[in-house]
């Protein structure tokens, strides 16, 4: 697992052109996408490169690691609102090879992966409480592709995007910690106040399902990049 500490724009800076090189090199690249704050300027740059000419989209797949249930996508708070919006709208990719897990490709998503070559760079963020996707403290190692309650440390967390916290769905369908683990390369980007504590614990290298992102411990591929200004 490599560490890294710096600012947030190079954080963006490095994890964009790791994407776009991929994308620019592979015939058939697959990624894995994440919402959230901590990803938002990752999307930006990729836009930015694609209105300059330097990236095509067009054999790229993405399978997003998240959605509540209950949202539709007109939902501004739904995952794939803010997909469409942050990026696949932005890009010429076809959207139609553009995934995110739903109540009713829950039972087919990892399958679904499998089929496309599986993920090569998994974009990750991470909660305050340690999750990964939605997989909230405990939740197995082993879990593929499953739908979950939230916490309440979750739903306080996401709250801040809607207008209050009885708003925020108590359920999402999320790629499980098993499904995530697959993937051949995963990039996590750590920034926001509220992960303080939670970068402490991880540091502490214990792996553990009382912290969902320790599993990272055991794949070959991780790259950490910590907001230095947290
Ligand atoms: C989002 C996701 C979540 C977030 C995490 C951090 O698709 O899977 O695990 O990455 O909750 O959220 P932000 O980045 O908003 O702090």
């Amino acid at each position: 697992m490599n560490y890294y500490i710096k600012n947030l724009s190079e954080i963006y800076d490095d994890i964009s052109k790791e994407i776009i090189g991929l994308v620019n090199s592979k015939a058939n690249p697959i990624l894995g996408l994440a919402t959230g704050s901590s990803p938002i300027g990752i999307y930006e740059r990729l836009v930015n490169a694609y209105n300059k000419g330097e990236v095509c989209f067009k054999n790229t797949k993405t399978f997003n690691l998240d959605e509540y249930v209950g949202l539709d996508s007109y939902n501004p708070n739904s995952y794939r609102y803010y997909m469409n919006n942050n990026l696949f709208n932005k890009i010429d990719i076809d959207i139609n090879n553009t995934f995110l897990p739903s109540l009713e490709n829950c039972d087919k998503y990892d399958d679904m992966i499998k089929t496309a070559g599986g993920i090569d760079i998994m974009i990750l963020g991470i909660g305050s409480n340690g999750h990964i996707g939605f997989n909230e403290p405990y939740t197995s190692f082993d879990s593929l592709t499953h739908v979950t309650d939230l916490t309440e440390s979750t739903i306080k967390d996401n709250s801040r995007l809607f207008s209050n916290t009885d708003e925020v769905p108590k359920k999402a369908i999320t790629m499980g910690i098993e499904s995530i683990m697959r993937s051949k390369k995963i990039v996590m980007v750590i920034t926001g106040k509220n992960k303080k504590n939670i970068i402490k614990e991880l540091k502490k290298g214990i792996v553990h399902e009382s912290i969902p992102a320790s599993i990272l411990y055991r794949h070959k591929n991780v790259d950490i990049y910590i907001d230095k200004s947290i």
